[in-house]
């Protein structure tokens, strides 16, 4: 095998993602894990049922057709319609993935070309850097800055070269929680028409949102036409162990997005995308108690990591609360999270890992809250020991 390193030049440095070692270090000294993203509370139970009925009448066992199945795929245009006004053929217009991870990745793939250069919103989900890398393509980053982690469009236009192919944009923001405003779509639309840019938006957080509200940017002038909008069903129905994940686009979009996604993972999930259907269509009381409940866990965590002595940035969307551990007399988040488990039992996470430009985001801690109330308040009376 020679000298040359086994893992492709594109993907060195990107070997095991900081939640392996955050979730390790949590079993390992028994801490309260709120490092990574996933509810300990299932979903709705009928949800759940309709999942368990799916594999025992025998719908979804075999390969579901290659686009996704047509009920859900309806149920996703109505989603779209209800919400957002915004109305997708179900056939020509959407395309199921194995979670939004897999439609960021077919997106990416399929719309790159190496060379290319794609704007993010820095810091960034982990999966963004990754498969831009594997797309052979590279980043740029929009540095959302405390404490408002706003996008500053000035900037964006800057960061705009004739190598500029996309735009890649979050809202609700993982991990700072920034909810973009319709002045910032706005800007950000106007651009990329004007530099005719495509445009792939994460929304996965779109129901998690608690000011503000959740506006997705192919609901703007000129943007249908460009955008690939990305959504799953883990982050809004609790589960997010199914993986079940959906693209809308024109069906040119959703036509080159598909060419990549049918090598990854073809089809997935089958008897998940019946139960998914069901739970797109589940009436408004259960997306309001949803929202009502995440917002009543933001404020008992934000208020102990406040009492503990974080300076916290208080969250407009996500599951996640960003801090700043400088009033802790710490400026490495990295080294405090490292640290913290030993300290207090509680494990979270070091945004610096979600930067190019590290400064930035150096003494940034993350923290999840989509925890039982009492398994927060347990995690703020140990965060009361530092
Ligand atoms: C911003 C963002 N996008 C995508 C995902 C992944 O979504 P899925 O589980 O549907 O693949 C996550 C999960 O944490 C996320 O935070």
């Amino acid at each position: 095998m020679g000298t040359r390193p086994l893992l492709n030049r594109r993907l060195e440095g990107m070997g095991s993602t900081i939640f392996a070692e955050m979730s390790a270090l949590a079993v390992a000294t028994g801490s309260i894990n709120l490092g990574q993203g996933f509810p300990d509370t299932d979903g709705p139970r009928e949800i759940a049922e309709a999942a368990a009925r799916a594999v025992l009448d025998g719908r979804g066992n075999q390969y579901p057709p290659g686009p996704g199945i047509p009920e859900l795929r309806a149920a996703v245009t109505e989603h779209q319609q209800r919400w957002y006004g915004l109305s997708y053929d179900p056939d020509r217009e959407v395309l199921i993935t194995a979670g939004a991870t897999e439609a960021i990745a077919a997106a990416l793939l399929a719309l790159l070309e190496p060379g290319d250069e794609v704007i993010a919103l820095e810091p960034f989900y982990d999966s963004y850097a990754a498969c831009i890398a594997m797309a052979g393509a590279a980043r740029v980053p929009l540095t959302l800055r405390a404490p408002g982690f706003r996008p500053d469009l000035d900037e964006l236009r800057t960061l705009i070269t004739p190598r500029t192919r996309l735009l890649l944009i979050n809202t609700p923001h993982n991990p700072t929680g920034t909810v973009l405003t319709p002045d910032e779509l706005r800007g950000i639309a106007e651009l990329a028409c004007e530099h005719d840019l495509l445009v792939i938006t994460d929304e996965v957080y779109e129901h998690l949102v608690f000011a503000g509200a959740h506006r997705p940017l192919a609901a703007l002038p000129g943007m249908r036409e460009r955008t690939v909008s990305i959504s799953s069903a883990g982050k809004t129905f609790s589960f997010t162990g199914w993986k079940v994940g959906w693209v809308t686009g024109t069906p040119e979009l959703v036509a080159a997005v598909r060419t990549a996604k049918q090598y990854l993972t073809f089809v997935s999930a089958g008897p998940f995308q019946y139960a998914v259907a069901d739970a797109l269509r589940l009436p408004d009381g259960y997306f309001d108690t949803l929202r009502a409940d995440h917002l009543r866990k933001r404020d008992l965590l934000a208020e102990g990591l406040a009492a503990a002595g974080f300076d916290v940035y208080r969250p407009d969307g996500t599951y996640f609360i960003t801090t700043d551990i400088t009033p802790l007399g710490e400026t490495d988040g990295l080294e405090f999270c490292r640290k913290l488990p030993e300290r207090c039992g509680v494990v979270a996470i070091p945004n610096v890992v979600f930067y190019d430009n590290t400064e930035a985001g150096r003494s940034q801690v993350r923290w999840a809250f989509c925890k039982r109330d009492d398994v927060l308040a347990e995690a703020v009376a140990r965060l009361g020991r530092l």
